[in-house]
C-alpha cells in the first residue's frame, strides 16, 4: 500500500491518539454495522453537549458537512451571507450550495477574524446571516457581532472548526450564535480522521437539521420510537458520522481538557522563547475575551521574506506553512466577480502569515530547535 508518511522532523500536526481511541474504534466495529447514530454517536453528542453546555448536537461527517447543514437550513436562493475571505473554501461552498451568495468582509489585523466595522459596511437588504470563523481558536468579537446580528435580524453561523475547547466570555465558541460547526479532521484539536459536529440551542433548528442530515427523512424520530414509519419529508443530504469515527471522537472529547492544556503550555513556551526575535516578527495575540485552545500557532513576517522563511524552515525539517489564499483572490472567487485588492487586511495577513508546528506532543526541545532555526534564518 502506498504510504504517504510525513517526511518532516517536526510535523505541523500530530494526533493525540492512544489505546483508548484504538479500543473504542474496535468496540464500535464489534457492536454494530458502523453506520451513524448508533450508541457511540449518541454518546458523542451527549458528551459534546455536556462539555460545551449546548442543548443539541448532531455529529456530522466533517466540519464542511456541518457548515452545509447550517446553510441548507437557514438560507434560500437570493440571500447573502457575510463571511471572511481569509478562511477555508468550505465556508463559501456551503453558502453557494444553499443557493445564497457569499459576501466577503475584511478582517482585523490583530485577530485575523472578521472586523465588525467591515461587517456593517457589507449589510444589504439581502443579507440573511453572518458566518464568523474563529481563526486559530481565537474568538471573533462576538458581543459586537451578536449586537449587529440582532439589530439587523441576521442569523449567526459560527464556524468553530478551529475552536473546539476555546471560549469567549466564559461561553464555549460555537454555542454563541444560532448554530455552531465543529471539525474533527485529523489536524484538529479533537480528531477522528474525518468528522464534525453541528450544535444549536434552538429546538426548531435542531428538528429541521435532523431531517436534512438524514437524507431529508424523519428517520431520526422513527429511530427514537416517536413514529411507526419514516419517509422523505424535505430535500436533504447525507451528513451523518459513522459510529466508528464517533467512537474515536468521543475519546478525544474526553481528553479535550488535557489536549488544550498541553497546547497552551507549548504556546506559552513558544511565546517566551520567541520574545528574543519579537522585533522581527509579529507574535500571535489573544483576542479580547478569549480563552484560546491554541489550535494554530501563527507568526507573521515581512511580506517579501515570508515564503523564503517557510522554505528555509522546511529545509531544517520543520513543517512550517502559509495559511489561506484569500477566497476573493482565488480562481473561484474571481468567477464570483471578486476583485483582488478588495480586502487589504486579508491580503496582508495571508501574505505574511507563517504557521509553526503546534500539537500536544510537541516537546520543549523541538520548540527550542524551531526558535533557533528561526533566529538563524532571520
Ligand atoms: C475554518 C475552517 N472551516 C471549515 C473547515 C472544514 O472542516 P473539515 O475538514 O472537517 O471538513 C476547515 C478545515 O480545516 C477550516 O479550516
Amino acid at each position: 500500500m502506498p504510504n504517504k508518511q510525513n517526511q518532516f522532523l517536526i510535523p505541523l500536526h500530530k494526533t493525540f491518539w492512544g489505546r483508548e481511541e484504538e479500543k473504542a474504534a474496535i468496540a464500535a466495529m464489534r457492536s454494530g454495522t458502523g453506520v451513524g447514530d448508533l450508541a457511540f454517536s449518541e454518546a458523542l453528542a451527549k458528551e459534546i453537549s455536556k462539555k460545551l453546555d449546548v442543548s443539541y448536537v448532531l455529529p456530522t461527517g466533517s466540519g464542511t458537512a456541518a457548515l452545509e447543514l447550517a446553510c441548507a437550513l437557514l438560507l434560500k436562493r437570493g440571500h447573502e451571507v457575510i463571511l471572511p475571505s481569509f478562511t477555508f473554501s468550505s465556508c463559501a461552498n456551503a453558502i453557494l450550495l444553499a443557493g445564497a451568495m457569499p459576501v466577503f468582509a475584511d478582517i482585523d489585523i490583530n485577530t485575523y477574524n472578521l472586523d465588525p466595522v467591515e461587517i456593517e459596511k457589507k449589510i444589504t437588504k439581502k443579507t440573511k446571516a453572518i458566518m464568523v470563523v474563529h481563526y486559530a481558536g481565537m474568538a471573533c468579537a462576538m458581543d459586537k457581532i451578536m449586537q449587529i446580528a440582532n439589530e439587523n435580524n441576521l442569523y449567526v453561523i459560527e464556524d468553530a472548526a478551529h475552536a473546539l475547547g476555546a471560549s469567549y466570555g466564559g461561553k464555549s465558541l460555537g454555542t454563541i450564535g444560532n448554530v455552531g460547526c465543529f471539525s474533527f479532521h485529523g489536524t484538529k484539536n479533537a480528531a477522528s480522521g474525518e468528522g464534525g459536529a453541528f450544535a444549536t440551542n434552538d429546538k426548531q433548528i435542531f428538528k429541521i437539521a435532523e431531517i436534512i442530515r438524514e437524507k431529508g427523512t424523519n428517520r431520526s424520530s422513527f429511530m427514537r420510537g416517536e413514529r411507526k414509519k419514516y419517509s422523505w419529508v424535505k430535500v436533504g443530504r447525507s451528513l451523518i458520522l459513522s459510529d466508528i469515527l464517533s467512537a474515536i471522537a468521543l475519546e478525544q472529547i474526553k481528553k479535550l481538557d488535557k489536549i488544550t492544556l498541553l497546547r497552551r503550555k507549548n504556546s506559552e513556551y513558544f511565546l517566551k522563547k520567541l520574545k528574543k526575535i519579537s522585533s522581527k516578527i509579529i507574535l500571535p495575540r489573544i483576542s479580547e475575551g478569549t480563552d484560546p485552545n491554541w489550535h494554530i500557532f501563527a507568526i507573521r513576517a515581512p511580506r517579501l521574506l515570508r515564503d523564503k522563511i517557510i522554505k528555509a524552515l522546511r529545509n531544517y525539517g520543520i513543517e512550517a506553512s502559509f495559511h489561506y489564499l484569500p477566497l476573493h483572490q482565488s480562481q473561484m472567487g474571481k468567477k464570483l466577480g471578486c476583485k483582488t485588492k478588495d480586502l487589504p487586511v486579508s491580503e496582508e495577513v495571508a501574505s505574511t502569515l507563517i504557521r509553526l508546528p503546534m500539537h500536544p506532543k510537541l516537546t520543549k526541545s523541538e520548540i527550542d530547535y524551531i526558535v533557533a532555526a528561526l533566529e538563524k534564518i532571520l
